[in-house]
């Protein structure tokens, strides 16, 4: 899993090994981390709101929506959020001493609200309650984790039962198409996806690049749900969105005629 200093200082560090390293599906590994951490204060993985604000803002157009950010850590993006006008920010992360900290931070500011909670077991929250769960690294960190596939298909099972149908979950990952397509493209979370891939903060075209796409363009999908065979990455560290919106219960059941019909 790497890590990219988002905040624009220090450019980029990138540690691929450590996906096995450390456990980072472990909750004692990240409350570690947050208190060795605790004078940094803040830390963005991979972008800054300000490179993700076109994407929130085109797919979240509501500043009243419910949004839920799952695995928050102690980044600045649900602040950098209200700022930009949106009102109704529940985050969730599994490190208690994450959720204290940024608990104790906003405690003025009630567009934000913090819960320790496992995104596996999301219970506390009813069925189609929000229009966006945002997810920057915590689906990443849980494939790192033990029991990887189990523990993705519960994440994302929950991600689904709790958005509303139109609402999106929008995935900011390292992780290309064919290793996260198959845990998002599965009938059973009704999930349409659209796929974006932004550089990494910092990185610059190289001089001789002829490229003139646009990076909020989707970039279309196989139908076995991979990148197009000449689709050209120009910085091959870029970041992935998928942003994958609910289908209301007609079009799923047109997307799958069986959808309601049980055995
Ligand atoms: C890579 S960090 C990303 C933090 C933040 N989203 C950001 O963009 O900077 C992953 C976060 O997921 C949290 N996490 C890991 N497993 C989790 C789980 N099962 N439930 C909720 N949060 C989890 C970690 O505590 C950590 O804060």
């Amino acid at each position: 899993m790497e890590r990219s200093r988002a905040d624009g200082g220090g450019g980029m560090s990138r540690d691929v090994s450590s996906c096995n390293t450390y456990n980072y599906g472990d909750a004692a590994y990240w409350d570690a981390r947050y208190v060795a951490e605790a004078e940094m204060g803040h830390f963005d993985w991979y972008q800054r709101y300000t490179a993700l604000r076109p994407f929130v803002r085109s797919y979240v157009p509501d500043f009243s929506s419910p949004i839920l950010v799952v695995g928050c850590g102690n980044a600045l993006m649900s602040e950098d959020m209200v700022k930009d006008g949106y009102q109704d920010i529940m985050n969730i992360d599994v490190s208690s001493v994450a959720v204290h900290m940024m608990s104790r931070k906003y405690e003025g500011i009630p567009h934000l609200k913090y819960i320790k909670m496992d995104v596996r077991d999301m219970s506390f929250f009813s069925d189609r309650s929000f229009d966006c769960v945002l997810d920057k690294g915590t689906l990443d960190s849980l494939m790192c984790g033990t029991d990887a596939p189990a523990s993705a298909a519960q994440m994302l099972g929950e991600v689904s039962r709790i958005l509303k149908a139109g609402g999106v979950y929008m995935l900011i990952t390292y992780g290309d198409p064919s290793v996260r397509m198959p845990h998002l493209d599965r009938p059973e979370y009704g999930w349409q996806v659209i796929l974006f891939i932004i550089p990494r903060p910092g990185y610059e075209k190289p001089a001789n690049c002829t490229s003139t796409r646009s990076f909020l363009e989707p970039v279309p999908l196989t139908e076995e749900g991979l990148l197009p065979r000449d689709f050209y990455l120009e910085d091959k560290d870029s970041h992935y969105i998928y942003v994958c919106k609910k289908m209301d219960e007609d079009q799923i059941s047109r997307t799958i005629p069986d959808a309601n019909h049980s055995e």
